[in-house]
C-alpha cells in the first residue's frame, strides 16, 4: 500500500499570516503525508512552524549549483540546511515561463538528490501535445531526460507529479480516466526502465484539484495523492482535500 501524499504548492502566493493559519488549523492526518511548498521567502518560517511534526516542507525551485554568483536564486543545500525536506522540479510554470528545459530540469533533479532532499518531479503535456496525441511521448521525454542525468535508481527516493498543463489553473481537471491512464503509463515506464521500484513509487496528480473532485481522482488505482495549487491557499479547502483521501 502506498501512503497518499497531499501537497500544497502556493506558487507566488501566501504570507506570514497564511503560514500561521496553516500551523494552527491544518489537519494533520495519520493516513496521508502532507507536504507544503510555500514561496522561498516563507519557507524557513513555515518549516520552523512545523518542525518536529510529520508535516514536511519544501522549495518550489532551486538552482543547478551549490552556491555562487546567482543573484536571486537559492540552492538545494540551503533548503536542506533549514530542515526543509523536499523540492519541486520541472513544474510546467518553470518550464514555460522561466526556460527550464529538460536539460536544466535534469541538472536540478541531480543537485536536489545530492543535497539529500526528496525531489518531486513534475511532468505533463501541453494541450497541443494532447490534441496531437503526443501526450505519452511528451511525458516519456521528460522522464528520460532525468533518467539520463542520474544513473542510479532515479525514482527510489523521489516522487513524480503528473500535471497536464491544460489542467493547471483552468478549473478543468483531467478526468479520472485520463489521469489514471497517464499515471499507469508513468508507472509502467519506470518498471520497464528499471529506474526505481515502480510499485512503491508515489505518483501525484496536479491540475485543478478541488474538494469536489479529489475523491473521484484518488479512487483510481495509480493516483497516490495530489499536488494542489489554487485550492491549497484556503486551509478549509485543503483540509477537505486531505479528508477525501481517507478510505
Ligand atoms: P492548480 O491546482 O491551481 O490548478 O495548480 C496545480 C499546480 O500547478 C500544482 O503544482
Amino acid at each position: 500500500m502506498r501512503k497518499p501524499v497531499i501537497a500544497a504548492n502556493w506558487k507566488m502566493n501566501g504570507s506570514a499570516e497564511l503560514c500561521e493559519r496553516f500551523a494552527s488549523t491544518m489537519v494533520r492526518p495519520e493516513y496521508a503525508d502532507v507536504w507544503l511548498f510555500p514561496s522561498s521567502l516563507h519557507l524557513a518560517k513555515l518549516t520552523e512552524l512545523f518542525r518536529g511534526s510529520d508535516v514536511a516542507t519544501g522549495a518550489q525551485n532551486v538552482w543547478t549549483d551549490v552556491s555562487g554568483a546567482y543573484t536571486g536564486e537559492i540552492s538545494a543545500s540551503m533548503v536542506a540546511r533549514i530542515h526543509a525536506e523536499l523540492a519541486l522540479v520541472g513544474h510546467s510554470e518553470r518550464r514555460a515561463t522561466f526556460g527550464d528545459s529538460d536539460a536544466i530540469v535534469a541538472k536540478k533533479f541531480k543537485i536536489i538528490m545530492e543535497a539529500e532532499l526528496i525531489p518531486v518531479l513534475c511532468v505533463g503535456e501541453t494541450l497541443e501535445e494532447r490534441e496531437s496525441e503526443m501526450a505519452h511521448l511528451a511525458v516519456q521525454r521528460q522522464l528520460h531526460a532525468v533518467e539520463a542525468a542520474w544513473d542510479r535508481s532515479v525514482y527510489s527516493h523521489s516522487v513524480i507529479a503528473y500535471e497536464p498543463v491544460w489542467a493547471i489553473g483552468t478549473g478543468k481537471a483531467a478526468t479520472a480516466a485520463i489521469a489514471q491512464e497517464m499515471h499507469a503509463l508513468i508507472r509502467e515506464h519506470v518498471r520497464m526502465q528499471g529506474s526505481g521500484d515502480a510499485d512503491a513509487l508515489r505518483i501525484l496528480y496536479g491540475g485543478s484539484v478541488k474538494p469536489e473532485n479529489a475523491r473521484e481522482l484518488i479512487a483510481e488505482s495509480d493516483i497516490d495523492g495530489f499536488l494542489v495549487g489554487g485550492a491549497s491557499l484556503d486551509v478549509d479547502d485543503f483540509n477537505r482535500i486531505c479528508e477525501s483521501v481517507k478510505n
